[in-house]
């Protein structure tokens, strides 16, 4: 390991801060070459007499240290390269600290760092230690007042948390001091200096209060800004109708930057965001570019509340801000489109990402116990299983008592910073539940496995449930859960059963033994049951029953749950692809046995074409490969795409038609119908690929060449090229010429072809090496490295082992730039227990050369964990 030992820490060692930060003033002076931070922090003891100051500081070149305006003596304090301390200090004092940075040189972008042309920071978790001496740690709030120094010319705008109080001007540099009026903690703390353009527009809050909104960016996007603007005034009406929640300062800012770790930071009255969330516009984003926007700016917002002015005690507790608020834009999203399409689109990602994670090496708590590097539980874990806690007190206590929950916990936790405890008994206390087995969600790793079977007998209709959780790395042993089960029975015409005396027809069963049963009275001459369970997918289980594909297709065909239908459809194909990977079926007949189901829910595209193109989709190799005891992606592969060539075939004049009907007419816009018609268009065009036939070849190029959007053009190429279909290479060399300027779509570039299913070691090793190609850009690193490793599984995971060598030595690369990215890439082989023995033998043989050398502790973490 190249930074020092390694060194866990424990929810169960946390204690409350030996000293509080009444006040701080900072004044950051920015240069080409070095930054000069001068921080005065008053500071207040508040643990033991005796106990010294410890402040963290990483990588700082202290210049001066004055304690009550005069200089501390070197024998009193100490810093060993992560933390300053001082010894026999008094309890009030006034520290004033001096340090040297060097932003141009900080490739790791924490901390303060260059982005092109701009100063930025990125201080969550435990960036602010890279800025100036401080306690760094979220359960110390202070008021900040803050000072940016610039160049005047090169750095016009200058900015900071809260609202501008002075500015200046001398000789050829300027400055600007803004003050924050809410105590914060440092993870919360930013500022930017650049030539940055401005979209500015204004938000009257329901109590009659303006707001300032003003998105900056670099200058050649200021014409990508109008959806970020319109998705952050919807989320900010939203969280005042939904939660009751209004803004509090007089400006809201948001700035664009190119190179970022992750999507965005929530900081107070200025969040900093990725290009990739933020800029949208038709001709270089797609739909899903455009609803991603829309999430995170409104995911961003909503931390205004659920993260900010309520904070978090302790980085454990991460998952009460990123848990609640992925939950809140999850519903706001729901709302602005389609609802029943937005569940599924979130319960596929977190089946396909989180519960891999859940069963693998990584596997942890949503409120972990310990950790090395807290960088590495940015996880699904942490957001979406956190989210789907949350989801399930909403329907455990119903949205009334759910929303006094939340108004409780606002209003008593203002200004604190609380645990994920807190933010349960303020919903057991609203609703007089008893919430204590609940809890388990949090502390317990793994995901639950509900096994269900029923029984008709004498006019009544008998449900077994049997919960088990498997063991996950440090817990061997799992307790019950209290998991809510949505629940309707369907009888042979599709008609829902009256399930109690008050004639419900949805019931929400709580299971809470390892194994219980429940019995329904049935109305006299019922002779068929099909149950619709985990309605809504009403808890983050893999739920296996012995459902005949007689009764999914009776889901699917009247079940009135979007979710339900959708999982009957994903069994159906399920089952299919897994009979051609043990050769028990065959494609043409398989593909002959689904064609009437696919039939019906084309006949009603019309209703909800992005619905529709959901129950036509098959379920991803990968995902399918992950539920079986060996992820052998090749064989799993190859039966998934005979199946798709086979319903090519089959339904070929169907898909056609849809190509017909669904083809883009009028101006475009990102708004529900018209993303669902594309979004099925492309489906259509996806099973006619896969039967490498030439005229949809011919389609594709002519849509490619004519596409007046982001979403067809990109759609078209990708087909192209992953089907290898005639005038691929033509689109790709177009797209390049096309795009040159853009890198967001430069990006897609790189992706389209490293996620190609045909791509080999050297492919991504030319592309690797393309002059268009950064090491020191995340998102270009993620579309390529991110791309091969965790969205191409086929080729990836090639049983001569040359995408695990390249995929190493790539890892070594990028973690002496970005350790953060290095590990959050690593995670991809995390399937290594589950590969087969050839590919399980390569990896590990990669990974373990790879842990030998000089790794940040980021990585080390992450391989140490998989190698375990
Ligand atoms: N709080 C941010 C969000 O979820 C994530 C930032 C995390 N950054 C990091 N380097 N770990 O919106
Ligand atoms: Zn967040």
């Amino acid at each position: 390991m190249r930074d020092g030992q390694a060194r866990a820490i424990h929810l169960q060692d946390y204690r409350a801060p030996d000293f509080r930060v009444e006040r701080v003033a900072l004044d950051v002076d920015l240069y080409e070459d070095h930054a000069i931070v001068r921080a005065t922090l008053a500071m207040q003891r508040s643990g033991a007499a005796d106990a010294p100051c410890r402040l963290d500081g990483v990588g700082l070149t202290l210049e001066q240290l004055q304690l009550d305006g005069a200089d501390w003596p070197s024998t009193h304090y100490h810093y060993d390269g992560e933390v300053l301390t001082l010894e026999g200090v008094p309890d009030r004092f006034v520290l004033a600290t001096v340090v040297r940075l060097a932003p141009q040189l900080n490739t790791e972008l924490e901390g303060l760092y260059r982005s092109n042309g701009m100063f930025c920071t990125q201080c969550e978790a435990e960036g602010f230690r890279r800025i100036t001496f401080y306690p760094d740690r979220p359960d110390v709030l202070s008021r900040f007042v803050t000072t940016v120094r610039a160049d005047a010319v090169r750095y016009p705008v200058l900015l900071s948390n809260g609202n501008p109080i002075a500015q200046g001007e001398e000789g050829g540099r300027h400055w600007v001091t803004w003050e924050d009026p809410f105590p914060k903690p440092s993870y919360l703390f930013a500022l930017v200096a650049g030539d940055l353009s401005c979209q500015e527009d204004r938000y009257v809050t329901g109590s009659g209060r303006e707001v300032a909104l003003r998105l900056y960016a670099e200058p050649q996007d200021l014409d990508k800004l109008d959806h970020a603007m319109a998705s952050l005034k919807a989320s900010m009406l939203w969280d005042e109708q939904a939660y009751g929640r209004e803004y509090d300062l007089d400006i809201y800012m948001i700035v664009a930057v190119s190179h970022f770790n992750m999507g965005a930071m929530e900081n107070k009255g200025l969040n900093i965001f990725n290009t990739s969330c933020v800029l949208a516009h038709p001709k270089t984003t797609t739909d899903a570019g455009f609803q991603r926007v829309e999430s995170v700016i409104a995911h961003e917002y909503f931390h205004n509340w659920s993260g900010n002015r309520v904070t978090c005690r302790d980085w454990f507790q991460l998952s009460l801000k990123e848990g609640f608020t992925v939950f809140r834009d999850q519903c706001f999203s729901a709302d602005m489109n389609s609802a029943a399409v937005k569940r599924i689109e979130d319960v596929d990602m977190l089946r396909a990402h989180q519960f891999p994670e859940d069963q693998g090496p990584m596997a942890h708590p949503v409120r972990p116990q310990s950790y090395q590097k807290i960088d590495n539980f940015y996880t699904l874990t942490i957001y979406e299983k956190g989210a789907e806690i949350v989801r399930m007190l909403h329907t455990l206590l119903g949205a009334d008592d759910f929303r006094r929950g939340s108004d409780l916990y606002f209003e008593r936790f203002d200004g604190q910073a609380v645990t994920t405890d807190d933010f349960v008994a303020c919903m057991a206390e609203v609703s007089g539940r008893d919430l204590a087995q609940f809890k388990r969600w949090y502390s317990q790793a793994g995901t639950p496995q509900v096994t269900v079977s029923g029984e008709l007998e004498g006019g009544r209709y008998r449900l077994s449930v049997h919960q088990q959780t498997p063991p996950t790395p440090g817990q061997p042993d799992k307790q019950p859960l209290l998991i809510p089960l949505r629940l309707a029975l369907l009888d042979g015409a599709g008609h829902h059963l009256p399930l109690n005396a008050q004639g419900d027809t949805e019931l929400l069963l709580e299971l809470t033994e390892p194994q219980q049963q429940w019995e329904f009275a049935l109305p006299p001459g019922v002779e068929r049951v099909v149950p619709s369970l985990l309605r809504g997918f009403s808890a983050p289980v893999m739920l296996a029953g012995e459902d005949s594909e007689a009764a999914l297709r009776h889901l699917l065909t009247h079940d009135d749950d979007g979710f339900c239908r959708w999982d009957a459809a994903q069994r159906l194909y399920r089952a299919a692809i897994l009979r051609l990977v043990d050769a028990t079926g065959r494609a043409a007949e398989e593909a002959a046995q689904l064609a009437p189901a696919m039939k019906a829910v084309l006949a009603g595209a019309g209703e909800d074409a992005a619905a529709a193109a959901l129950l036509l989709a098959l379920p991803s190799a990968t995902q399918l490969a992950d539920s079986l005891p060996e992820f052998d992606i090749a064989a799993v592969q190859q039966a998934h795409d005979a199946l798709a060539a086979a319903l090519g075939h089959a339904l070929a004049t169907d898909w056609w038609q849809v190509l017909e009907r669904w083809a883009p007419v009028g101006e475009y816009q990102p708004v529900a119908a018209d993303i669902g018609a594309r979004a099925l268009y492309q489906q259509a065009a996806s099973y006619l690929a896969a039967t490498a036939q030439p005229e949809i070849g011919d389609v594709m190029v002519r849509r490619f060449a004519e596409a007046d959007n982001m979403t067809d053009q990109l759609g078209a190429l990708r087909l192209l090229v992953h089907e290898r279909l005639q005038g691929a290479d033509a689109a790709l060399a177009d797209f390049a010429r096309q795009w040159q300027h853009e890198p967001l779509v430069m990006d897609q570039w790189f992706g389209v072809q490293a996620s190609a299913p045909w791509q080999t070691a050297a492919g991504i090793e030319a592309l690797l090496e393309d002059a268009r190609f950064d090491w020191a850009t995340p998102n270009r690193v993620r579309s390529v490295l991110g791309q091969f490793s965790n969205a191409n599984a086929v080729a990836f995971h090639r049983a001569d082992g040359s995408g695990y060598r390249l995929f190493a030595s790539a890892l070594q690369r990028l973690d002496q730039l970005n350790p953060q990215m290095a590990a959050r890439l690593a995670g991809a082989c995390g399937r290594l227990g589950r590969l087969p023995a050839v590919q399980q033998h390569a990896l590990r043989e990669a990974l373990q050369q790879l842990v030998r050398q000089p790794l940040s502790g980021n990585l080390d973490e992450v391989l140490t964990r998989i190698l375990a």
